[in-house]
């Protein structure tokens, strides 16, 4: 599944921290700004089956879910996801940020979990039809630092869902990698910012990127 709308997916990943929430917000709001129709979701979620879903993986008490049982909550969400929302967006012309996408699941369930690439690769033709992002916009950050400011944030809003927060640095520096790996692996669909400096300056960057490209894709 391509997307041969006239629309423009941009997904935001990084490590539990990174600062992805803000940028989508600001990003949504510079590009209304420039006249786009912007739509700002969300996975696990962006639906109300997902959300339901994301409440049961991500909540601390959560289900003792296996590696791959998570990988397959994952794409569920993902599909319905896919088929409620982003597509019809895209179809309509619509920007969408979406706030994490197939990238986490390589990096969470894969490299995070162990899971072989292989694996999420195959489920992902199968269960999403393959359908990539226009572009990947990875936050790189030290992984502890985010990981506390995460880990603060939850807590002062009394937001559990701190299933991953809970899990080693370790795990967590695998994860930041497995981005790094995936930019290296795909530079023209990913772009890496430097997110250990002030927001308004990842913001103007993330911006000025996604301004370049729909320049050059004026034509769709
Ligand atoms: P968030 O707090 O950035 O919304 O992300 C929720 C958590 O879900 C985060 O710790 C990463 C995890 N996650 C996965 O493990 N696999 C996935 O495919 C997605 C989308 C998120």
């Amino acid at each position: 599944m391509n997307n041969q709308s006239r629309g423009f997916m941009i997904a935001l990943e990084g490590v539990d921290g990174s600062g992805k929430s803000g940028l989508a917000r600001q990003l949504a709001e510079t590009l209304r700004g420039d006249g786009h129709s912007v739509l700002a979701t969300h996975e696990p979620g962006g639906t109300e089956a997902g959300t339901a879903l994301r409440k049961l993986v991500l909540a601390s008490n959560a289900y003792d879910w296996t590696p791959t049982a998570e990988l397959l909550l994952m794409n569920a969400s993902r599909r319905q996801h896919i088929d409620k929302v982003i597509l019809p967006a895209l179809a309509a012309g619509q920007i969408v940020i979406c706030d994490r996408f197939v990238g986490s699941t390589i990096a969470y369930q894969g490299a995070g979990r162990g899971l072989a690439d292989r694996t999420i690769l195959d489920l992902h033709r199968l269960a999403i039809e393959d359908f990539w992002p226009d572009l990947t916009l990875v936050l790189d950050i030290d992984p502890e630092t985010a990981l506390n400011r995460s880990k603060a944030r939850l807590e002062s809003a009394k937001i559990d869902e701190g299933r991953f927060e809970a899990l080693d640095l370790a795990f967590h520096r695998r994860v930041r990698q497995s981005f790094l790996d995936q930019a290296a692996t795909l530079p023209a669909a990913y772009r890496v910012i430097d997110a250990n400096r002030p927001p308004e300056i990842v913001a103007r960057e993330a911006a000025d990127h996604v301004r370049r490209l729909l320049v050059g894709e004026g034509a769709r």
